[in-house]
């Protein structure tokens, strides 16, 4: 069935054969490609993903981030929670631009050389972003579809360089976190967070059994918001009712609630990092068991 609209012939879904000649297949190996090479001097893909929203994914990704560099390793963080970006505020690179270089576009660098790439250092505070700008029709089918042509570009015209280690910060969703699996090139690894809530693990575990069907690796999971960190004595205590319940996963660490790193990660994760010592200390163990478990795969 052929439409005629203003002039114009409009052709209905099934009068298109193939791919319409568009040649995706052929598009997405050539995407894929450009990832491929953008990232072959970076030796370690790690995914901070779970599932489940605001338990702490940005912020063990930081700490991570930081607890690697503090080994002597080279770290950067792709900010993939495109729609709730956090890492240019918690690296203090808010709107901070990406410059062109010869090799693509500069990375933004910490002070202490950790690179952040997110869209909070492109887009003003308060305002959303918005992938209208790439419209392709029915908004629904597409959206998705827009995020990891995003991804992509981003991946592919980043000048990364050589780096031990690209750590990727998730945005919440099992399905969506099963995408980034499939995008991702293959040796990414994968570390879930979740908080020791039942509610959080049932969620996390639908990632886990999802995640099992891709060729990703899990490294483990860590458990963040393990306990209060009272600041007035000096000890953690109870946070959320114990279960018991663990995840089919490694433990990697626990992480306690530490409220001087809430306001760490308020006023832009600076070097005073130190201050928020239980929490950091809990970090650099995760950091230490990640290692293994990834020198464990190899
Ligand atoms: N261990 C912790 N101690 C103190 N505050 C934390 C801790 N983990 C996370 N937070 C705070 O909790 C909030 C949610 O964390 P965030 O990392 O943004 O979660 P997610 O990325 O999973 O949505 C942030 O305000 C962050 O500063
Ligand atoms: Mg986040």
């Amino acid at each position: 069935m052929i439409l005629e609209r203003s002039g114009s012939i409009m052709k209905s879904y099934f009068d298109i054969e193939g791919d319409g000649g568009s040649d995706v297949i052929a598009q997405v190996e050539a995407q894929q490609e450009a990832v491929r090479e953008a990232l072959s001097g970076v030796r370690n893909l790690v995914a901070v993903g779970s599932g489940k929203g605001g338990v702490g994914k940005s912020t063990v990704t930081m700490g991570l981030a930081q607890a690697l560099k503090g080994r002597g390793a080279s770290v950067a963080i792709l900010d993939a929670d495109f729609n709730g970006p956090c890492q240019a505020h918690l690296a203090g690179l808010d709107a901070h631009p990406w410059i062109p270089s010869p090799q693509g576009l500069a990375v933004p660098r910490r002070q202490d050389g950790i690179g952040v790439v997110s869209m909070g250092s492109l887009v003003p505070a308060s305002q959303p972003v918005s992938f209208s700008t790439v419209s392709h029709g029915d908004e629904h089918v597409w959206r998705s579809t827009k995020e990891f042509a995003v991804l992509g570009q981003l991946l592919s015209s980043m000048a990364w360089g050589s780096l031990d280690f690209l750590l990727f910060d998730l945005p919440p969703g099992a399905e969506r976190t099963v995408q980034y699996a499939d995008f991702l090139p293959s040796g990414v690894s994968f570390v879930l967070v979740t908080v020791p809530s039942d509610i959080s693990r049932s969620v996390v575990a639908r990632s886990v059994s999802a995640l099992a069907g891709t060729s990703a690796q899990m490294l483990g999971y860590v458990e963040n918001m393990a306990g209060y960190f009272c600041r007035d004595c000096g000890e953690i205590k109870p946070l959320f009712p114990s279960s018991g319940t663990k995840l089919d996963l490694p433990l990697l660490g626990r992480v306690p609630f530490d409220p001087e790193l809430a306001s760490l990660c308020d006023s832009g994760w600076p070097e005073r990092r130190d201050e928020a010592h239980k929490a950091v200390e809990a970090i650099h163990v995760v950091a230490e068991n990640l290692l293994q478990a990834l020198e464990a795969q190899e």
